[in-house]
């Protein structure tokens, strides 16, 4: 067996054997200290152990609607697929058994980390795959730089990965103590943090509310204004006490309250951390310009299908959509959007809120 990387980094190139490191108990309980989580294929057992629990294991993602997208965007031999938001490869894994080794896969991630571990997991596959760090923003010109005019189908799992997610250093959840960072892009200027303590009152009430449906946004905002004239705010849990206390929430008495009633109820913290997240990297802004240049970037017939999370983005899905049916753009568009079956929502309850809408280019 090789010896991996036990900082709980999750690469799973071979390294030196390194002694690793401690963890209290006899479980590990932090994402870094998850070292058999960070390398599941060597561990199938943890795995099987983790998703009957309807987990996600440490450092990997479980796809969603992966049957769906399948039967509908009917990848065939010799096609060539944009795969948006690459993330773990999930999804691409897929595709690649559908186009063969005369298709080809190109695959766009802002997130360099999972690009470069994502391009050593799929190294061995015999279908080519190219990948390039970039924004689906810029899928027209990733098509130029590979010599192409089009391509027949264009995919994208909008949102951010488990891995993103689980990292206390990216600081995307509530739930993990960290940086207020956010970025799924590293090279973007601003982080959380830099946006929390820089936009003024009525713009971060405006963002929660309009990214988010937070119904204390205003409370929220004035929250967060009046407290960083006195500390800069910079961490995931000086985020999670302020919302407490602007929604007049003492947190020890929620947490027993949920322990007891058992209640699957949102996080109070959840809409803003969504919201944040959402502005510090204008999903919705990059979303928009992929529907937009969406058609001009694929052949005649070709298909494109996005899963989104978020009522906001799916909206922007359905317009789209439903548009370019109407300017005679797209020959079809599904109706209704597509969503998770019960026994995926029980198994993997991060599919709870995806939805899957595609639509068909106007053949020639
Ligand atoms: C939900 S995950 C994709 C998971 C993937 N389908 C799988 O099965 O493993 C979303 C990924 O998209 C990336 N991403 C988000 N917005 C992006 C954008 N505008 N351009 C390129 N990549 C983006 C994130 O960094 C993340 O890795």
């Amino acid at each position: 067996m090789n010896a991996f990387d036990e900082s709980g980094n999750g690469d799973e190139q071979p390294l030196k054997h390194q002694r690793r490191r401690r963890y209290s108990g006899t479980h590990p309980k932090n994402f870094e200290e998850k070292y058999k989580e960070h390398n599941i294929t060597a561990y199938p057992e943890i795995r099987e152990h983790l998703r009957a629990k309807g987990k996600t294991p440490a450092g990997s993602h479980i796809p969603v609607l992966v049957e769906e997208v399948i039967a509908y965007l009917k990848p065939k031999s010799g096609e060539i697929i944009v795969d948006c938001t690459i993330g773990y490869g999930g999804h691409a894994s897929e595709f690649i058994k559908h186009i063969g080794p005369s298709g080809k896969l190109i695959a766009l991630d802002v997130d360099n980390t999972e690009l470069e571990r994502t391009r050593s997991r799929l190294s061995g596959e015999s279908v080519p795959v190219s990948f390039h760090r970039s924004n689906f923003a810029g899928i027209g010109k990733v098509l130029k730089k590979e010599n192409l005019d089009g391509c027949d189908i264009i995919f994208a799992d909008l949102g951010v990965s488990s891995m993103q997610i689980d990292n206390p250093e990216r600081g995307m959840s509530y739930k993990n103590e960290g940086p207020l960072d956010m970025r799924m892009d590293d090279r973007l200027k601003q982080t959380g943090a830099d946006l929390l303590n820089s936009l003024s009152e009525e713009e971060l009430s405006e963002a929660f509310l309009e990214l988010a449906d937070e119904s204390d946004h205003q409370k929220i905002a004035h929250n967060i204004v009046t407290q960083r004239s006195e500390h800069v705010i910079t961490q995931t849990s000086q985020l999670v006490d302020l919302i407490f206390d602007a929604k007049g929430i003492i947190k020890k008495i929620w947490r027993q309250e949920r322990r007891t009633s058992k209640s699957n109820s949102l996080h109070p913290a959840a809409l803003v951390f969504q919201a944040l997240r959402i502005l510090v990297n204008d999903e919705l802004g990059c979303l928009r310009e992929l529907l937009r240049v969406a058609p001009y970037c694929l052949r005649p017939g070709g298909r494109i299908g996005i899963i989104s999370f978020h009522s906001g983005e799916d909206r922007l899905v359905k317009h789209s959509f439903r548009d370019g049916v109407r300017n005679g753009i797209y020959q079809s568009a599904v109706e209704e959007a597509i969503v998770p079956q019960f026994e995926e929502i029980h198994s993997n309850p991060r599919s709870a809120s995806a939805k899957f809408r595609w639509a068909i280019v106007k053949s020639l």
